[in-house]
Parts: C-alpha cells; structure tokens; sequence
C-alpha cells in the first residue's frame, strides 16, 4: 500500500481547527481510496514560543525534512509581534526548505458568489505563481541609529538571476499544462527600473523554453484592475513575493472568501518536504469558536494529495467539496450558517458516498 508521511502543525489560531477538519477528510480520503496516511502532529507555534522561548525547536528542520510533505495550519498570534511568530516558524520552514513557488489556485466554487456582479460560474480560474523565496520578502536590510531622529530602515528586495529563472520556468511549466496556455508576467518594471526590468528579460529568456505559451506582461496596479474589471481574460499568473501576496487576497475575495483560498509552499526539485496550507491566516478574531471555514484547508489538502501523487484521491476530494458547497453547507464568510464540524462531517459523507 501507498504510505505518505505527512508532517501537521497546525500552529495558531484557526489553523488548530482547521487542520484537524483537514486530517479527518484525508483519513476519510484515504481509507476510500487504498492509501495509508501516517500523520505526526507538531505542536510548534506561539503557545509554544510562551512555553519555550521558540516558535519550533532549534533542530525543527531536520525533524521535517524526512516527511513527505508539511500540512500546516496558520501562524499569527494577537499578543506577539508578526515579525517573531511568522519568521519563527513558517518563513523558517519556507526558506529552510527552500520553497520558492507558492500556487495559489483562484475559483468561484459552486454555491458561492463572487462580489463582483458580472462574474458568472466559471468566470474566474486563475492561478497565481508567487515567488516564494526572495523579492521583497527576502528579510535583507536592516535598521541603524535606533531612537534617533536619523534612525534608518531598509528593506531591500533581492532578485537574483537563479531565483528569477526557475519561478519564471515554473510559472511557464504550470501555464503550458493548463488549457488557455496563458501566462501573464506581472511586474511594476515603469517605476521600479532594476529588479522589476531584470524580471521582464528573464521572462523572456524563458518564454522562448514553451512556445506552447502565450504570455504578455501587465503592471501590477493595472492588473488589479483587470482582475475587477476582466476576470475572464485572466489565466495564470506570476508575480514578486509582495505583488502576488498582495494580487492572492484579492483573488481570495474575488472567489468569494479568503476562507476557501488554499496554497501550496513547494520545493519544485523535491530536495525538500513542500508545504500546503490556507492562506487565510490564523484570524484570532474567530478563533476558538469552531466557524472556520474548513474549505480552504480542504483544497490545500487536495494539493497536497497531487503532490504526492494521488490524482484520483485529489480530485474525489475537489468534487466532495463542490458537492458541500452547492448545497448549501457554508460557513458564515459565505452567506451560510454551517460551523466547521457540519462542514466537514458533511464533506467526509460526501467521500464516502462516492462511487469511485
Ligand atoms: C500569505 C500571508 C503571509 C504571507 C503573511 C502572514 C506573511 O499573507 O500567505 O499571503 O504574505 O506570506
Ligand atoms: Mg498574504
């Protein structure tokens, strides 16, 4: 039998639901589906920083590093500083493990509404490629004469040529397999003239790797406007660490919620264990109360099961979600009144319900 090690940290805040409604529809998943799961649960995150002064032990890395892949819930806590909790843990898993491609599949499942009043079912099917490893996130800077009135702060965004070029073949790889083959570049190269142009040659270095592709480029704030105004025209998409993070929230809202935005952290060449998670974050303002809403987790997990190989069981869990949601099993960020454990116990029938 097939066996997968799956690393859960379910870390902070919703993600200590969240994870745990993700592990039951893969135990449900695999059962149905003739795979064993082994699942390890990592208790690693702000109420374990209180406990020892880490966000994760000193040797976390090389505890992860033979597992297959990383579930992981959400980091964020409301009585520490983002800056500790967040480079504590998951930048520290992302860099560590080196992944540099973040996706982030955008679509209006059925049973939800997109905000924007022309958008109809099948309208938006996006996914976005977010450079996950440098760019603007890349942590390099720092602050001098602290307390003064001169007091200085940099953040420097780092591109590098090796960095540009494999998200760029990335992004090209993922445009080619999709039906449309059309790959937007995103980038702010009119203003920012040195790691935004560099980004524009090196996409077309790499456009001449898929001819299969069609591929244009559009400035970031022109492509928030497309994303509002022309949905349609959009297919996938790559963008700087902060550009794409920025673009993902307001695709996450154009889908209908943030609560069904899922992601995948993956190391492309496999060297080290990828990592899927919602994007939603750790929303301290809900947790607790058991209303998450359990689907970005679900579609995270469906990603997850592609990367390890498990078409069939990544679709049957797509299809059960769909189900759940057209019928009207929503949580409330989506116009229902369904809380967590409906949802999940309701997706869970769903699989076992299914003739595959
Ligand atoms: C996301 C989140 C994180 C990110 C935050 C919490 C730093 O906003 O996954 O988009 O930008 O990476
Ligand atoms: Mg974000």
């Amino acid at each position: 039998m097939r066996r997968h090690h799956i690393a859960a940290i379910p870390g902070d805040g919703i993600g200590q639901e969240v994870i745990p409604a993700g592990l039951e529809v893969l135990t449900a998943l695999a059962e149905r589906q003739g795979f064993a799961l082994d699942v390890e649960t990592f208790p690693w995150g702000s109420d374990y920083y209180r406990q020892t002064g880490r966000m994760m032990p000193e040797d976390g890395l090389e505890t992860l590093k033979p597992f297959h892949a990383i579930f992981f819930g959400a980091v964020g806590d409301a009585h520490l500083p983002d800056d500790l909790t967040l480079w504590g843990l998951r930048l520290k898993i992302c860099q560590g493990f080196d992944q540099y491609a973040n996706i982030r599949p955008t679509r209006v499942l059925p049973g939800l509404t997109s905000p924007l009043r022309e958008v109809a079912p099948g309208d938006i099917d996006w996914v976005i490629v977010r450079e996950n490893s440098e760019g603007e996130y890349a942590g390099h800077g720092g602050r001098a004469h602290r307390g003064h009135p001169e007091e200085i702060a940099t953040e420097t965004a780092i591109f590098t040529r090796a960095g540009v070029t494999r998200i760029m073949r990335t992004a090209f790889g993922i445009a080619a397999k999709r039906p449309r083959k059309l790959l937007t570049v995103v980038t702010k190269s009119n203003a920012q003239k040195h790691g935004m142009v560099f980004w524009d040659e090196i996409a077309a270095e790499v456009a001449a790797e898929f001819p299969s592709v069609t591929w244009e480029k559009e400035l970031v704030d022109a492509m928030a406007a497309r994303m509002v105004r022309r949905p349609q025209s959009i297919d996938t998409v790559v963008a700087t660490n902060l550009h794409a993070d920025i673009l993902s929230d307001l695709a996450g809202a154009v889908a209908g919620s943030l609560g069904v935005a899922p992601t995948a952290n993956l190391d492309p060449s496999r060297r080290f264990p990828s990592m899927f998670e919602p994007i939603h974050g750790s929303a301290f303002d809900i947790a607790g109360k058991g209303v998450a809403n359990p689907v970005a987790t679900f579609w995270t997990a469906a990603m997850m099961l592609e990367h390890l190989g498990e078409p069939v069981a990544a679709a049957a869990l797509i299809t059960a979600v769909e189900q759940v949601c057209a019928a009207g099993v929503l949580t409330a960020d989506v116009g229902g009144s369904a809380n967590t454990a409906a949802v999940t116990a309701a997706v869970v029938a769903a699989i076992k319900g299914a003739n595959s």
